[in-house]
């Protein structure tokens, strides 16, 4: 019998071409209107240009859901010695990238064999791979919002001294083992395996520090006291020469902080005589919290910076490439948590673990403090 025609094959065909279809319509309204110039600006050493990011998506689709999936010949090959995460170093992108209308016309035409892939493929078997490559391209999309937001960003000016409040709304969460992790189709190598993990009674904020929390922690020297700061955070901090976050936005101080470092995050915790949480308090607060007296805003508004270093679970298995996650697992990346508004559905999750060095603060990014339980 021809599997293709089975009622849940056909079922799930039609669910992950109308992601594929919300997804990408999503994509290329962010790219709508840019210019040439703004398609290949190199807007930050660290991350590629916005165009970059548009080849990259198209390219991953084709070598996975084309070639490897559905066994046809890789579309446009030469392609590959530009959008291969490995064919060129950042810094040369910009010049390598063709013109915006031939990343366009390359995207349309990988997904046009793609669709006709999808209709023919075993799908059952393979839902775990077409559901990695949808969320790799929500994945580079939020890469490119943030290149847009760097860009645009206006200089705000940070001290709201009259508004600022430290005030902190704690929520205990009570000790004991919870699970960890996912393994449906969605979930990504490093959520798995789930797992269950003991915790200590802790304490989580009910809310991301706002900004009006972090302008008392400005107007109390919080730049400039050594005290407050981890040795690492104060090397960064020397060479940065940074006093505020990044995506600061003046006159809104119920708004989460945006664009710090987990520095900056690590030192605000301990000026407010707290800590950051670990990705599994994170987790659980999430999961074992009933949500009308649980944390607020702890998906799409911004990512959260945790204490853990991204590191596998036990019996971890990397996938669908060896360095997806596991190049990562260097002792030098941290975990964030949540999602922020530019995180799109199909990479907003309770268990969805991002990772970057502490010291990036482009990324939109904040965080939310914890403490250990009181005595008693
Ligand atoms: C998990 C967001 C850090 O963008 O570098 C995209 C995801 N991996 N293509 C990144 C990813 C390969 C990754 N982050
Ligand atoms: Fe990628």
């Amino acid at each position: 019998m021809d599997t293709a025609f089975t009622p849940s094959q056909r079922d799930l065909r039609a669910l992950l071409r109308s992601d594929f279809e919300a997804c990408r319509s999503g994509t290329l309204d962010i790219f709508d209107g840019m210019s040439e110039a703004e398609f290949r600006e190199p807007i930050h050493p660290q991350f590629s240009p916005l165009g970059w990011h548009l080849g990259h998506i198209a390219y991953t689709e084709a070598a996975w859901l084309v070639a490897k999936c559905g066994e046809r010949p890789l579309p446009r090959p030469e392609l590959e010695a530009i959008f291969h995460v490995d064919a060129v170093p950042k810094a040369e992108r910009s010049r390598r990238i063709p013109d915006f209308a031939t990343v366009k016309a390359y995207a349309a035409s990988v997904r046009a064999e793609m669709l006709d892939c999808l209709e023919c493929v075993p799908i059952d078997r393979q839902e775990r791979l077409w559901r990695f490559v949808l969320q790799h391209e929500a994945q580079h999309t939020e890469t490119v919002q943030l290149l847009l937001a760097l860009r645009s960003r206006a200089d705000a000016r940070a001290a709201e001294p009259a508004k600022a409040d430290p005030t902190i709304d704690w929520i205990p969460v009570a000790g004991g083992a919870v699970t960890i992790g996912l393994e449906s189709a969605d979930a990504l190598d490093n959520e798995r395996p789930c797992h269950s993990v003991r915790l200590a009674p802790f304490e989580i904020a009910r809310d991301p520090v706002r900004q009006g929390q972090y302008a008392a922690f400005m107007a109390d020297g919080g730049y400039t006291r050594r005290a407050l700061w981890s040795d690492d955070g104060w090397a960064w901090l020397q060479q940065a020469g940074v006093a505020q976050p990044l995506y600061w936005r003046a006159g809104s101080p119920d708004l989460p902080v945006c664009g710090v470092s987990a520095w900056e995050a690590d030192a605000f915790c301990r000026w407010a005589g707290a800590r950051l949480p670990t990705e599994f308090e994170w987790e659980a607060a999430l999961t074992k919290v009933k949500a009308e007296d649980g944390p607020r805003d702890m998906l799409g508004h911004v990512w959260e910076w945790t204490a853990s270093l991204f590191a596998p679970y036990p019996g971890f298995e990397p996938w669908p490439y060896p360095g997806y996650s596991q190049s990562y697992f260097d002792g030098r990346h941290r975990v964030l948590r949540g999602g922020s508004w530019a995180t799109r559905p199909w990479a907003r999750r309770p268990s969805f673990r991002n990772w970057y060095t502490p010291d990036t603060r482009q990324i939109f990014a904040g965080f939310r403090c914890a403490r250990d339980a009181g005595p008693g």
